[in-house]
């Protein structure tokens, strides 16, 4: 479903079913012994996907364990990003060398709720997906922009946590649809005060297939210096 919005040199994969119910080695599944069921579901989906892409890889991962704010410990040398929604587990990655970070989201299709849009979407933001739906047309009839809008937030946070060590709050970015080739901007608009990289602007792509919306952000290792100065 994704390959509208991962560009080459990524590895992707969809977690098969026996993934979802089949526990992780030992270590991994230390991390989530206290976890309800269906995070554990997710987690070992999760794993076992990003195992399979490694094995692929021919890169040894024995155990993909996590840092302090829950993103997962990457092998030396690559970058990754996982997502799950509502039975569907993604999950990608790249070697370090092509891309310094990636970022992936999927959610359900449906439109935020009237009680967190404010929380997620900034007044320029609601105006925007309005202004959209009455002049975009058929293309983006059915797509819940607001969705789209939240997913390209935590595709931002995916890819800028690993390398700034710092949550940005979801109005600490701007996102603007590129409606005519299902791309958006990310502009951090309050950055980590003294980041290691001081990323301004991302660029992703999103889709909507079935019923789930996806955004993908990838960092080119070759050109994020430059752009971002
Ligand atoms: C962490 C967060 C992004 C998870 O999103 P979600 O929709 O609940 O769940 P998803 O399935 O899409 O993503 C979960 C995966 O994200 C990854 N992840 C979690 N925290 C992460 C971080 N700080 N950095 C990178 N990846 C992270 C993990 O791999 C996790 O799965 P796992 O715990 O099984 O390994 C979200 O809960 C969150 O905290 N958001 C607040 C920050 C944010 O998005 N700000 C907006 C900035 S503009």
């Amino acid at each position: 479903m994704l390959t509208d919005i991962i560009p080459e040199g990524v590895l992707w994969k969809v977690a098969e079913d026996w993934m979802w119910n089949t526990p992780v080695c030992d270590a991994e599944e230390a991390l989530v012994t206290k976890a309800v069921d269906k995070r554990k579901r997710e987690f070992r989906a999760g794993r076992h996907c990003a195992h399979a892409l490694f094995d692929e890889a021919g890169i040894s991962c024995s155990a993909l364990l996590k840092g302090k704010q829950r993103e997962p410990n990457w092998p030396d040398g690559w970058v990754g990003s996982i997502s799950h929604s509502n039975g569907l587990c993604v999950v990608a990655i790249a070697p370090k060398a092509a891309y310094l970070s990636i970022g992936l989201d999927v959610e359900q299709a449906t439109p935020l709720g009237e009680d967190i849009i404010n929380l997620i979407c900034s007044p320029a933001e609601q105006d925007q997906i309005t202004r959209l739906q009455l002049t975009a047309g058929q293309k983006l009839a059915s797509i819940p922009l607001s969705k789209v809008i939240f997913s390209a937030k935590e595709s931002v946070h995916k890819t800028y946590f690993p390398l700034n060590y710092h949550t940005l709050d979801f109005l600490d970015a701007r996102i603007d649809l590129l409606h005519d080739h299902f791309r958006f901007e990310a502009t951090i608009t309050k950055p980590e005060p003294n980041p290691r990289h001081p990323l301004q602007r991302l660029h992703g792509r999103f889709c909507m297939k079935e019923s789930f919306v996806a955004t993908f952000i990838a960092l080119d290792a070759a050109t994020a210096g430059t752009e971002n100065q």
